[in-house]
């Protein structure tokens, strides 16, 4: 079913990954699209057609939108919804110090943006909020003529573009049931299915899906615990469990644990607002600590390549973004478990795709080099810590020709042990032999 373009534009409040990923898809799906960041950088960027963060297909819709004049960027948010029917929020909630999600950021622009509200506008939050948050924003907004609905947004950097525009379902939770029907005929044309719910039922399934998938993460991790202290291949294992269609292939690759900026934060949040609300969620719990507990494995497989001692050794680690495709940092298992190596007096060489040069986080713990034979000049052990398609095809011949020592920590499973291992090297994965 063709979505119906809209006549008014569509105002999108921040261009952030989700933000930034609706406003092009949006525009690539007929509507006018009005985009509203307050970073002057970025936005001088993204008028000039350049996307401000690595995503397939991003620079496509991107120029495609300026293009044809379906998208526009302004510097404020009282100026895109202003004669907009519709208002997407796409702002940032980070996690408190005590895991709560901070919501000042989305009640100040929902208060600036009160005024300037058209008669009858829609106002659909994508940004993932506490529990009771819709109402929250309607309060802040004194406005009985403008309704507000949360449309949680479910899509996966790397792949954003293509989830906006095949998402698996539309949430839509509202109190009225018009304003409701409104933003799911926006998304029409997608021909996902639409689901109609109020709006603190639509808030918690975004929380209770990305704590399931975390939940799924961890037990696949500690599966890959167990084989590797029964002898199994956790390969295998996950194969023959994943041929049940009740349980499937995807979200099955054990790793050096989940990140990124939703799984850590919403857990969190999650658990924060159970205990608020008399629930101690012992299984969430469990799937958290079984994810630090995940990354302290991978540097313990690190320091038993080098004979258990970590002070003064050269490891070179390759990938610090928190998966592959995309150049986000945030909650990064690479990042924490560089931090752990360095923390224990390893000298750590880091090599990633997105980065060149110094960056933040690893400032004082990591040297970043250009390119991931030159991060395994000289040293002891390399680990593979984000998986990078790039790092498959690699001449190993010359990686452990550069190396002091031969030894390769593969916490991503992405290479072909047997291959490694008649070129010399000594290889550790995960869960497998
Ligand atoms: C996630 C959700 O998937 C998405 O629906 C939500 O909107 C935002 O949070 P994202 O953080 O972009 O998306 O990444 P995702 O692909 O889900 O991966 C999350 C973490 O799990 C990463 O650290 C990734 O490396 C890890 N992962 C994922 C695995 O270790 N193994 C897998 O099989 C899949």
């Amino acid at each position: 079913m063709p979505s119906a373009p809209t006549s008014a534009p569509v105002a999108v409040v921040g261009a952030g990954y989700v933000g930034l990923a609706t406003a092009v898809s949006l525009a690539h799906m007929g509507h006018q699209v009005v985009c509203a960041d307050h970073d002057r950088a970025k936005l001088a960027k993204l008028e000039a057609g350049e996307p401000t963060i690595v995503e397939d297909g991003m620079a496509e819709l991107l120029r495609e939108g300026l293009a044809n004049g379906r998208l526009r960027f302004v510097g404020s948010s009282t100026e895109a919804v202003r004669r907009a029917e519709l208002v997407f929020l796409c702002l940032p909630t980070p996690p408190r110090a005590d895991g709560s999600a901070d919501v000042s950021i989305l009640q100040e622009v929902a208060e600036q943006i009160a005024p300037h509200l058209e008669r009858g506008a829609i106002i659909a939050n994508k940004s993932t909020v506490p529990v009771g948050s819709t109402r929250v924003i309607e309060q802040l907004l004194g406005r009985s003529d403008v309704a507000v609905v949360s449309n949680p947004e479910f899509l996966r950097e790397g792949q954003a573009i293509s989830d906006c525009l095949h998402p698996d379902r539309v949430v839509v939770g509202a109190d009225d049931a018009k304003a409701a029907a409104r933003v799911g005929a926006l998304f029409a044309a997608t021909g996902a299915p639409l689901i109609v719910t109020d709006a603190a039922t639509a808030e918690t399934i975004k929380y209770a899906s990305n704590a399931f998938l975390a939940t799924r993460l961890s037990f696949v991790n500690a599966v890959a615990t167990l084989s590797e202290a029964v002898g199994a291949d956790v390969r295998d294992v996950l194969l023959g469990m994943g041929y049940d269609h009740r349980i499937g292939f995807e979200f099955l690759r054990p790793g050096p644990g989940w990140g990124g900026s939703c799984f850590p934060k919403d857990t969190s949040a999650l658990l924060f607002m159970a205990e608020q609300a008399g629930y101690d969620f012992p299984l969430l719990r469990a799937a958290v600590a079984t994810n630090d507990a995940q990354r302290a494995s991978v540097v313990a497989k690190v320091s038993s390549a080098l004979g258990g001692s970590l002070a003064g050794r050269t490891v070179a680690a390759w990938g610090i973004t928190f998966k592959a495709g995309t150049d986000d940092r945030r909650e990064s298992p690479a990042v924490a478990v560089v931090r752990q190596l360095a923390g224990e007096g390893a000298v750590v060489r880091a090599y990633d795709p997105t980065v060149r040069g110094p960056v933040p986080e690893l400032v004082g713990l990591a040297e970043v080099c250009a390119d991931p034979y030159g991060a395994c000049a000289g040293a002891e052990v390399v680990v593979i810590l984000t998986e990078w398609d790039e790092l498959r095809w690699l001449d190993y011949a010359k990686v452990r020709s550069v190396m002091a020592e031969p030894a390769l920590v593969d916490a991503r499973n992405l290479l072909d042990p047997a291959k490694l291992r008649r070129l010399g090297f000594r290889y550790t994965g995960i869960g497998r032999p």
